[in-house]
């Protein structure tokens, strides 16, 4: 179990501690729900993607936990950012990343995003729509390459395939090179291609494939200079789970990719969100009520639920727990973990073997580093919770807590 936590996940004095720090020492300054990252976990995940592929640009993915203290992290290990929308953009910016390491996508921008993309003179937009070429070059786009749809159905939830024929993503590949063509009359560098074929990826064999379909398509029509392979990689979740390790996954692609490449070896880049900060972050949570609510359920209820992961009515995601205040305790039997939101499918897990809880406990939900607080939402006006970076034993707020004030101002906005 304690394998699907961060690194530095320790149980002391039978409690778990993150970068040395005690679960409970947490939850009383910080309070609960709180989302903790390990920053030993996202160096090493970081570094494992630098070491696999020293040659290539390496962006983080910022929808998978859009924060300025994390990028600052990451652009200190040579990440530059990933970015689809205005405000992951000026998260990035915020963060200092300098544009020649930010690569913008979109399947809809809106002209201010490609004006913003401009100004910030970002490396590349990536065009992916047929009448984005002109409106790129038109709010004064320079660069850019173009996502074309392999027509590759990756072996994950069907909610985050994206390659597939018929995705709302990208272009065909007769429309792709249309869009390249248009561009190139437009004034814009046409540079490459950009694939991205899905997350949660818990095998490389998809991705193996996309780099066959694009190296007969670059012999076939166009030899890209470029070649953005999106992220993807999947992490665990649930024990059981095993996605390929950083170094193998990367090296795997890479050494396909050289594999009778028809020209110049292209530049590479590579765009891991969860892969990065998914394992690095866990939630703890307070237990609240337990309820014996049949023969065969009783529910644990937390302190937060959908409103800051709502993966599991989103995918019907998967998550493990440990009672984080009793962690060397024998589990007895299985509990239902619901949140306090009012719809009966608020359910974070199902079935989970636990010590028999009790209110006050501290439960640890692990790996909901990435698409959880970025996800997160304020249905029955719940504010989202903090979160914290931990490091040899001392934690520090890398986003504070909303406070019910943050969520009526919208409205005393409006007098
Ligand atoms: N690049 C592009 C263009 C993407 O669309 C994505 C993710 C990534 C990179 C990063 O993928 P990753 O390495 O994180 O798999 N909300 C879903 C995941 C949506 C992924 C969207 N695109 C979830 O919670 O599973």
């Amino acid at each position: 179990m304690l394998s699907l936590f961060p690194e530095t996940a320790a149980v002391e004095g039978g409690e778990l501690t993150v970068g040395g720090v005690r679960a409970s020492d947490l939850a009383a300054e910080f309070g609960t729900p709180l989302v903790v990252y390990c920053e030993r976990t996202i160096l090493d995940a970081a570094r494992a993607y630098r070491e696999a592929a020293p040659d290539a640009l390496p962006l983080y993915s910022l929808k998978a936990f859009p924060n300025v203290a994390l990028l600052r992290l990451l652009a200190a290990e040579g990440f530059g950012a990933d970015v689809s929308t205005l405000g992951e953009l000026e998260f990035a910016r915020r963060a200092g990343i300098e544009g020649e390491r930010i690569v913008v996508h979109g399947n809809n921008k809106s002209d201010e995003e490609l004006r913003a993309a401009a100004e910030a003179e970002v490396r590349f937009v990536v065009l992916d729509a047929l009448d984005e070429p002109q409106r790129a070059a038109a709010a004064g786009v320079r660069r850019a390459l173009v996502r074309v749809t392999p027509g590759i159905e990756a072996d994950t939830h069907e909610k985050i395939r994206t390659a597939h024929h018929g995705s709302k993503f990208g272009l065909p590949p007769a429309d792709a090179l249309a869009a390249a063509a248009a561009g190139r009359e437009a004034g814009l560098e046409v540079s490459g291609v950009h694939l991205h074929i899905g997350s949660q990826l818990l095998d490389p064999r998809a991705g193996l494939e996309t780099i066959d379909w694009l190296k007969d398509f670059a012999a076939r029509e166009w030899v890209p200079e470029v070649v953005d392979l999106g992220g993807g990689l999947g992490i665990r979740y649930v024990e059981g789970e095993r996605p390929p390790a950083i170094r193998e996954f990367v090296a795997a692609l890479l050494a396909r990719l050289a594999e009778g490449w028809p020209g110049e070896p292209p530049q590479v880049i590579l765009e891991p969100g969860r892969s990065l900060v998914g394992q690095a972050g866990l939630t703890l949570y307070s237990v609240g009520v337990v309820k014996q609510a049949s023969e065969e359920v009783t529910y644990v209820a937390v302190d937060g639920g959908m409103s800051d992961n709502p993966r599991p009515q989103l995918y019907g995601a998967r998550y493990s727990a440990l009672l984080a205040s009793r962690a060397d305790e024998e589990a007895v039997r299985a509990f239902d973990v619901c949140g306090k939101h009012c719809e009966s499918g608020d359910v974070l897990i199902e079935g989970i073997r636990l010590p028999e809880p009790r209110r006050g406990d501290l439960l640890a939900v692990p790996a909901t580093g990435a698409y959880t607080l970025s996800m997160g939402s304020n249905y029955n006006a719940v504010p989202l919770p903090a979160a914290v970076l931990v490091a040899d034993g001392h934690a520090r707020v890398i986003r504070r807590r909303e406070r019910l004030d943050d969520l009526l101002r919208q409205e005393e906005a409006s007098g």
